[in-house]
């Protein structure tokens, strides 16, 4: 039995569950939240989606006591109407923090054991708390950090070069904030690397690179809220686990060269972080991933 669980259903959590019921990625799927009447409303509708769904799936509200037997919880609580218009993601912190721990410290109490997938911001320091409260190995706490950024750098280069994304390779790094830069050392396209690709077409990276870094800004600033990108991600990262895919993603994990979750290479399989995987990053990249990692620690102090 796949049983995968969503903590907190907001339009992120909610998109989710949509996401991993529509897909039939999970054989049963437990909601978790904090205001009953939502969870109770978003279960029914659930339940009533699922009669006409060509294959089977178990929708249950419930708790995280619920959860001790799940392969994947993915958290995605949060307070995204503190987030202001271009501010910071580390505006959450304070808020999701107790409600963090009190997850995690459940789901230790719980006896969970599978892979916990982190959307919940500011991620790379949530990803950490969570690891804490739960006392999961390390691996098996990770977050979705730059893993959205760099479908955000594909899109918007997919966009310059009028190609689908799909077909381009490549990551954004460091802090899903802010710091996070793309390693354009890394990307590939058309079978070309990024100085032919300028060459050859007149593109301006730093224009692309900025697009993606602000990415989850700019469809904030009209809708008041993101959910469909990072939805799709943290349910990718989530089949790469149920799957034990071994496959090559950047991710929020913890980093000992940092000592600290930020998003470096990865392989995601079964047990969560299964391997890392080093770039051949240029000097230039080693100084910004430093920087990312310093950022993440003085805006934790910062904010905290
Ligand atoms: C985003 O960038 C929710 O932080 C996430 O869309």
């Amino acid at each position: 039995m796949r049983k995968i669980g969503v903590v907190g259903i907001g339009h992120v959590g909610v998109t989710v569950a949509h996401i991993i019921i529509a897909q039939g990625l999970a054989d049963e799927i437990v909601l978790v939240d904090k205001n009953p009447e939502k969870l109770a409303s978003e279960e029914l509708d659930f339940r009533d989606a699922a009669s006409l769904l060509d294959h089977h799936v178990e929708v249950h509200a419930g708790t995280v006591t619920d959860l001790t037997d799940a392969e994947v919880v993915i958290s995605a609580l949060g307070h995204i109407e503190l987030i202001k218009p271009g501010g910071d993601r580390f505006t959450e912190l304070k808020a999701n923090t107790p409600e963090v721990q009190q997850v995690g410290s459940d789901l230790k109490q719980a006896g969970f054991n599978g892979v916990l997938i982190v959307i919940s911001n500011p991620v790379d320091v949530i990803t950490g708390i969570y690891q804490k409260a739960t006392g999961l190995p390390a691996n098996q706490v990770f977050g979705t950090g730059t893993y959205l950024d760099t479908a955000r750098l594909k899109r918007a280069l997919g966009d310059t070069l009028a190609i689908d994304p799909r077909g381009i390779s490549g990551y954004m790094l460091g802090e899903h904030g802010d710091s996070q830069f793309a390693a354009w050392s890394t990307v590939n396209a058309l079978g070309k690397n990024a100085d032919e690709l300028v060459k050859l077409y007149d593109i301006n990276l730093d224009k692309v690179a900025e697009a993606a870094r602000v990415g989850g800004f700019t469809v904030f600033a009209g809708k008041k809220y993101t959910n469909f990108a990072i939805a799709h991600a943290a349910v990718s990262l989530a089949k790469l686990v149920l799957s034990n895919a071994r496959r090559e993603a950047i991710v929020s994990h913890y980093d000992e060269r940092f000592e600290g979750y930020i998003s470096t290479p990865a392989i995601i399989g079964r047990d969560g972080v299964t391997a890392e995987f080093d770039l051949q990053l240029t000097d230039e990249e080693k100084i910004l991933l430093q920087k990312s990692a310093n950022a993440i620690a003085e805006k934790t102090a910062a904010y905290l």
